[in-house]
């Protein structure tokens, strides 16, 4: 309640973000993957935190298997589900930040409104928005957890693309097509746009 969050006073942090990322040796961000089911997103943004650990950063990721499993344990796919998902996503992403490391997140993420909330939650230029886009049929056809089909009976009712949304980003820093580039293309890409942008 109100009253209770008056008796909660914020710290001076002894250590600031500028610190961390001055010892880690680059700066922070979020690498914000969204996209249909079945795009490429975790294939994506695994094989890219492989590549920034390798190189020794401080890197971390998040995806299904330990955030709806554990903190987001409980919640599901109705709209409000997906919000409150993204945004509890959104605030770990944010204390990723704030500890110096670059965060990956592989969400479908399917609302715009939901996306920018996130962008927003930190300073210009650390939240990169990268569109894993594959178009609606390629993910049906290539449906590795066979939930397209289910989807298409019904049995899976608000699915991603068949019976519920997905917004298109319109302001991703990067676009990244599954069907046209390799795992290893796509990940040298996204290394070239942040050691352009100064990341690395
Ligand atoms: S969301 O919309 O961002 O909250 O979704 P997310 O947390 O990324 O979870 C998507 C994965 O959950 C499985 N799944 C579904 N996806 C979409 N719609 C429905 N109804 C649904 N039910 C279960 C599915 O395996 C998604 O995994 P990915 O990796 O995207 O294929």
């Amino acid at each position: 309640s109100n009253q209770e969050m008056k008796n909660i006073v914020w710290h001076e942090v002894a250590i600031t973000k500028e610190q961390r990322q001055k010892r880690n040796g680059h700066r922070s961000a979020i690498l914000w993957f969204t996209g249909l089911s079945g795009a490429g997103k975790s294939t994506l943004a695994n094989a890219l935190e492989q590549e920034l650990f390798k190189r020794g950063l401080s890197s971390y990721i998040l995806d299904g298997d330990n955030v709806r499993h554990g903190l987001n344990k409980g919640l599901g796919f109705s709209d409000e589900d997906r919000k409150e998902n993204i945004r509890r996503i959104g605030e770990v992403a944010k204390l990723f930040v704030d500890a110096g490391s670059i965060v990956c997140t592989a969400f479908i993420s399917p609302f715009k409104e939901d996306r920018d909330k996130v962008r927003h939650l930190v300073a210009d230029g650390e939240f990169i928005e990268i569109y894993v886009q594959a178009p609606l049929e390629t993910c049906e056809e290539r449906d590795p957890k066979g939930l397209y089909k289910k989807a298409r009976t019904g049995e899976i009712p608000e699915f991603t693309g068949i019976s519920s949304p997905y917004e298109e980003p319109d302001q991703a820093e990067l676009t990244i097509d599954t069907g046209r580039l390799s795992v290893e293309e796509s990940v040298e890409e996204i290394i070239t746009y942040l050691s352009n942008r100064n990341i690395l």
